[in-house]
């Protein structure tokens, strides 16, 4: 057997893009010793998104492994559903355990009233995990149960807010500066609304949380962009520019947040195959799923700690 979770196993492959690395010698089903993890942490930190492959870890395991890098946060999308009247176990965003929700295209917990959304194999926006909560989790975790072949879509793209943060012509980092964003909270990541929400008609209407626009990750100690995610207006709103102004500076900010040149897609996925990815500093895309292919991964969130805005500090620290 090859030896797993030593600091001498462990193995780091770059993808060559803005952001990613394949890490090896790691078995999250196996004990993780604190200098294993915290190597992992700081590789973490450089790469923003690993990809471990060939686990094989129960919904227990994955839970541990959130634990090993902060704890497990519950999705917000779940209270939704509860307060829909959807029980545990009846939805597969319902998962039994809180903190698990199954990114799942087979509908075999099919339920009236979430039919619209019993296809599941949509594409998902640009966004970063549950950033429509007041402290959104540090990292997700997504395993590979089942997954289509190689030309059934469901490509996992991720991009590099700090570099986006970094690119943005010193007008805009000027304009930006000390400003928030309001982040709507009433459609999921496929923009169908929530069920318990309503169509918003105006900026008044929208909910969710207040986040700066720059935000400070605190292992690196750097800046990265934090948009979250951005439906038609009204949705999210930049809170100190008028409706005009903040649509018109939002499209210049997602134009650079996704920009080809910050991205690394994983798309091969294989059974086995686990993502960690950093939401404080990057945000993430799927590609639409041939429907006719099962496609069924068990996700985690890492719980989160309250967001450290880059207005907090003097701006010639951070240069
Ligand atoms: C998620 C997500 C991407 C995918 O689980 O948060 O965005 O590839 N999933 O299914
Ligand atoms: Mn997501």
């Amino acid at each position: 057997m090859t030896e797993v979770n030593t600091l001498s196993a462990i193995e780091v492959i770059p993808t060559g893009c803005a952001l990613g690395a394949e890490v090896r010698g790691v078995d999250f089903a196996k004990p993780v010793p604190d200098d294993v993890r915290d190597e992992i942490v700081r590789i973490w930190g450089e790469h923003l998104v690993l990809l471990f492959r060939g686990l094989k870890l129960d919904d227990d395991q994955l839970l541990a492994t959130a634990e090993l890098f902060g704890g497990q946060q519950a999705a917000k999308s779940r209270d939704f559903f509860l307060q829909a009247g959807v029980k545990p176990g009846e939805n597969d965003r319902v998962a039994t355990r809180p903190a698990i929700t199954i990114i799942s295209n087979v509908d075999n917990f099919g339920k009236a009233g979430i039919a619209s959304e019993a296809d599941r194999s949509h594409g998902l926006k640009w966004h970063s995990d549950n950033s429509y909560v007041e402290v959104p989790p540090t990292g997700s975790l997504l395993h590979a149960h089942v997954v289509p072949a190689k030309d059934g879509g469901g490509a996992t793209s991720f991009n590099n807010q700090y570099l986006a943060y970094e690119n943005l012509p010193d007008e805009i980092k000027a304009a930006i500066e000390g400003k928030h964003c309001v982040h709507d909270d009433h459609r999921n990541t496929s923009a169908i609304l929530r069920p318990t929400k309503k169509q918003p008609k105006t900026r008044y209407d929208i909910t969710g949380p207040s986040h700066p626009l720059v935000r400070i990750h605190p292992v690196t100690g750097k800046r990265a962009l934090y948009l979250g995610r951005h439906y038609e207006w009204p949705s999210s709103y930049i809170v100190e520019l008028g409706d005009e102004e903040s649509e018109a500076m939002l499209a210049k900010l997602w134009s650079a947040a996704t920009d080809d040149s910050l991205m690394w897609s994983h798309d091969d996925w294989k059974a086995g195959d686990l993502l960690m990815w950093d939401n404080r500093c990057t945000m993430h895309a799927r590609s639409p799923v041939d429907h006719s292919q099962a496609r069924v991964l068990h996700r985690t969130l890492i719980k989160g700690n309250p967001v450290i805005s880059a207005w907090d500090k003097p701006s010639a620290a951070a240069e």
